[in-house]
């Protein structure tokens, strides 16, 4: 039996919708909001407005590109938590208003989870018992996949998320939101080695950034605006590698502590070049197996919840129309 999904993303500024047959995705679009550029950060107001805008227009467009038409569809899945309440609203409800014009059943996924599941979409894929360091604005995790959907974090950040530094420390340098990528364009041609930012040090297999954040703002309190700018490309690589070397330091004792080695890295922040390329060397050092999705998996998207929503279909995990999207849940 063939299955066909349609899967919408909708938990922040993407509007994404993607359709997925038997496990391969044929379609991944991607809306983003260039709206919030100018405030610095997230508006979710605006959010919401833009979700409005594009979730129609998104919808159609995955579904054109797949060649796919409502009635060929089997389920449609949506994020249902976390995330922005009223962005998350928008995706559920459209979901929810398809699923009943074609009489299909529903499926709730969770964000954090479909990062993780990102990594088994295409040919090279790990298997099962995996480990995922999972890098995002919101999230820092890492999670050990039993299997599809039995996932357990077994780290986690106690204050802010990997992406949150890189976001935090750009805002710091004056860049503008969000800075994660800037820093990385800027580290590319920097020293990693000129500054030295705090490595906070935390028991077991949790991530604290709180540390590095401080010891950034009190360095840079101390210099000109002139030094930032002349220093720019070695700051952001010193931050980019501190950064990566707190995420690589507690993936080393995951490993140790499981004796898995397969490794797989998701979320927005496995964007990052530097991060890439460690994960990649320290895997050949090591002896671990890496995966990291393709680039248009690892930041938000719905290729990411419609993967996750063909393994909910496949173990019969449907929701009824009454089910609300939630800003937090626990994956
Ligand atoms: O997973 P994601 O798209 O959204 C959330 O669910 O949070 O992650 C967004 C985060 C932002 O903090 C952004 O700055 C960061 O990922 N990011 C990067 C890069 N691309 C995106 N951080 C560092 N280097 C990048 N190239
Ligand atoms: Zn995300």
């Amino acid at each position: 039996m063939s299955i066909t999904l349609l899967a919408i993303e909708s938990s922040c500024d993407e509007t994404s919708a993607s359709i997925c047959k038997d496990g391969k995705i044929l379609s991944n679009i991607i809306a983003t909001q260039a709206v919030h550029e100018k405030y610095g950060g997230v508006v979710p107001e605006l959010a919401s407005r833009a979700h409005m805008q594009n979730i129609v227009p998104v919808v159609q467009d995955a579904l054109a590109t797949a060649n796919i038409a409502l009635i060929d569809l089997d389920a449609v899945a949506f994020t249902q938590a976390p995330g922005l309440i009223g962005s998350l609203l928008v995706g559920a409800q459209y979901a929810k208003s398809i699923a009943l014009a074609i009489n299909k059943p529903l499926i709730a996924v969770h964000h954090m989870q479909a990062h993780v599941l990102a990594n088994l979409i295409g040919e090279d894929i790990p298997t099962f018992p995996f480990l995922c360091i999972t890098v995002s604005g919101g999230h820092t995790q890492i999670v050990l996949a039993h299997s599809p959907l039995n996932l357990e974090i077994i780290g986690q950040t106690i204050d802010d998320a990997a992406g949150e530094a890189f976001d935090k420390s750009a805002k710091m340098l004056g860049l503008p939101y969000p800075g994660g990528p800037l820093i990385d364009k800027h580290a590319a041609n920097g020293n990693p080695l000129a500054f030295t930012f705090a490595q906070p040090q935390i028991a077991g297999l949790d991530f604290s950034f709180s540390g590095l954040k401080t010891s950034v703002l009190y360095f840079l309190q101390k210099q000109t605006p002139e030094f930032i700018a002349a220093n720019m490309d070695d700051l952001c690589a010193s931050i980019q590698y501190t950064i990566i070397q707190i995420l690589l330091k507690k993936l080393d004792k995951a490993v140790k502590q499981t004796g898995i080695q397969q490794i797989c890295l998701a979320g927005g922040v496995s964007a990052n070049k530097g991060l890439r390329k460690a994960l990649t060397e320290t895997g050949e050092k090591k002896g671990w197996k890496t995966f990291i999705p393709p680039f248009e998996y690892c930041t938000d998207n719905a290729g990411m919840i419609a993967i996750t929503a063909y393994y909910k279909y496949l173990e019969g995990q449907f929701e009824e129309m009454n089910i609300s999207p939630s800003a937090r849940a626990i994956m």
